[in-house]
């Protein structure tokens, strides 16, 4: 009996958005789905990254993969492009919020308006796009959100502002899974640790920092764009059906161990007296 959780047509019929769905884990994303069935709508930004990436994957998976222009840090460009989405396909079954970026800075060096940027970006125009397809289809129909969003458990030095938008967006999410139940959404983040992807591109010397923080990581090497699109095709599919307000990590243990970040040790350390008891003091050790 084949697999009911991957077969080409599971997702038949369903309208699938993908934010940043032309570059890196968004494109990796898109194709999942395409392969799995649904039609697919990119957005973003910036036109080579919607028209010119929405053309290559049309040709490339042989169907074709809708591109429109978004901004979700903009409430007026979100309402256009989801009344642009239900005038096309007439519903949204799975929203992907991958959209979103940040800039590598120690906190003190973080300004007010790159940190504003970057909270809105990440954290509230992850909410306003959830939003507007909550109210214009998923609201009355059901559906299911996946968030993209990054390593939050532990700290993530030189991100102070995203790490915190991230972990506002799992908060979001799990409150969302309960208050839209009733609904039948379906909330849930995956959370990437180091993958090998566009996004590199972003920081100065990327390739090389990405390829030093390969020791870190207890798998020893990067995640690839694929094994971060094939959780979120697993929350998409019907093995998916029973799981909300989660967190799946993809990071190869990443959070588990490691430093990329050392601490300079004090010249002079305290010295360590393990405390005792005034009538142990003299029994042998
Ligand atoms: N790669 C990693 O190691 C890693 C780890 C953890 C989390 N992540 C997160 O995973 C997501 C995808 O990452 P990636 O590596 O594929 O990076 P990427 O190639 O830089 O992708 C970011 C995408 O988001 C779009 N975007 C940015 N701001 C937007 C806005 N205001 N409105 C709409 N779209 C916007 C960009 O398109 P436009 O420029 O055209 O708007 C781009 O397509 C990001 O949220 C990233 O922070 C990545």
């Amino acid at each position: 009996m084949p697999s009911r959780l991957f077969q080409h047509d599971v997702l038949d019929q369903q309208v699938a958005i993908v934010t940043g769905g032309g570059t890196g884990i968004g494109a990796a994303i898109t194709r999942e789905l395409v392969a799995m069935g649904a039609r697919v709508v990119i957005a973003s930004r910036r036109p080579e990254h919607y028209a010119r990436a929405a053309a290559g994957l049309s040709a490339e998976l042989g169907v074709e993969v809708v591109g429109l222009p978004l901004d979700i840090r903009d409430r007026a460009s979100v309402d256009s492009f989801v009344a642009a989405v239900i005038a096309r396909f007439g519903r949204i079954d799975l929203l992907v919020n991958n959209g979103g970026g940040q800039f590598l800075a120690p906190a003190e060096t973080i300004r007010p308006k790159g940190w504003d940027t970057v909270i809105q970006t990440n954290l509230t125009g992850t909410w306003n796009l959830t939003r507007a397809v909550f109210d214009a289809w998923m609201g009355e129909n059901g559906g299911r959100v996946v968030n993209i969003t990054m390593l939050t458990s532990r700290g993530f030095p030189g991100m102070a502002h995203s790490v915190a938008a991230r972990a506002g967006v799992e908060a979001m999410s799990r409150t969302l899974a309960v208050e839209w139940a009733p609904r039948r959404v379906l909330v849930n983040c995956v959370s990437p640790g180091i993958i090998l992807s566009s996004g590199m591109r972003n920081y100065p010397e990327g390739a090389e920092v990405a390829r030093a923080m390969q020791s870190e990581i207890p798998l020893k090497r990067l995640g690839t764009v694929t094994e971060v699109a094939e959780l979120v095709a697993f929350l998409a599919s019907p093995g998916g059906a029973y799981i909300t307000g989660q967190t799946l990590v993809v990071d190869g243990g990443r959070s588990l161990w490691g430093n990329t970040w050392p601490l300079p040790d004090d010249e002079d350390p305290a010295p360590v007296v393990i405390p005792s008891e005034p009538w142990e003091e003299n029994e042998p050790g």
